[in-house]
């Protein structure tokens, strides 16, 4: 069996969403001390719901397929649903990661929280 599924190598080899959103009103970075992997989300939120959302991952393949895996998820969908995004769901999501790669999943599921906190703080919603 291939070490990554098909839709990890897909979405490593061509993300989705990747960018910076200039007037998103929640950012949220996180980092892996261990590997020192980087991900930056943005979020455009507009009554609620996530309108936009970009990342920027400096990071490994699976890193990079769980943010562009992870944005798919939340676009369009409203924030209570977004709180809820887990690096399970990211790693299902993907067909599965290597059991040394879950933490890469994780990764995606801080920074949106992350993410959302910020838009929390910044509205007081
Ligand atoms: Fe660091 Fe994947 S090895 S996030």
């Amino acid at each position: 069996m291939a070490l990554y599924s098909e839709k990890v190598m897909e979405h490593f080899r061509n993300p989705r969403n990747v960018g910076v959103i200039e007037d998103a009103n929640g950012i949220g970075e996180v980092g892996n001390a261990k590997c020192g992997d980087i991900m930056k989300m943005y979020l455009k939120i507009e009554d609620d719901v996530i309108q936009d959302v970009k990342f920027e991952t400096f990071g490994c393949g699976s890193a990079i397929a769980s943010s562009s895996m992870a944005t798919e998820l939340i676009k369009g969908k409203p924030v209570s649903e977004a709180m809820q995004l887990t690096n399970k769901a990211v790693a299902e999501a993907l067909d599965g990661l290597p059991a040394y790669k879950m933490h890469c999943s994780v990764l995606a599921e801080e920074a949106i929280h992350a993410a959302l906190e910020d838009y929390h703080n910044r509205t007081g919603k």
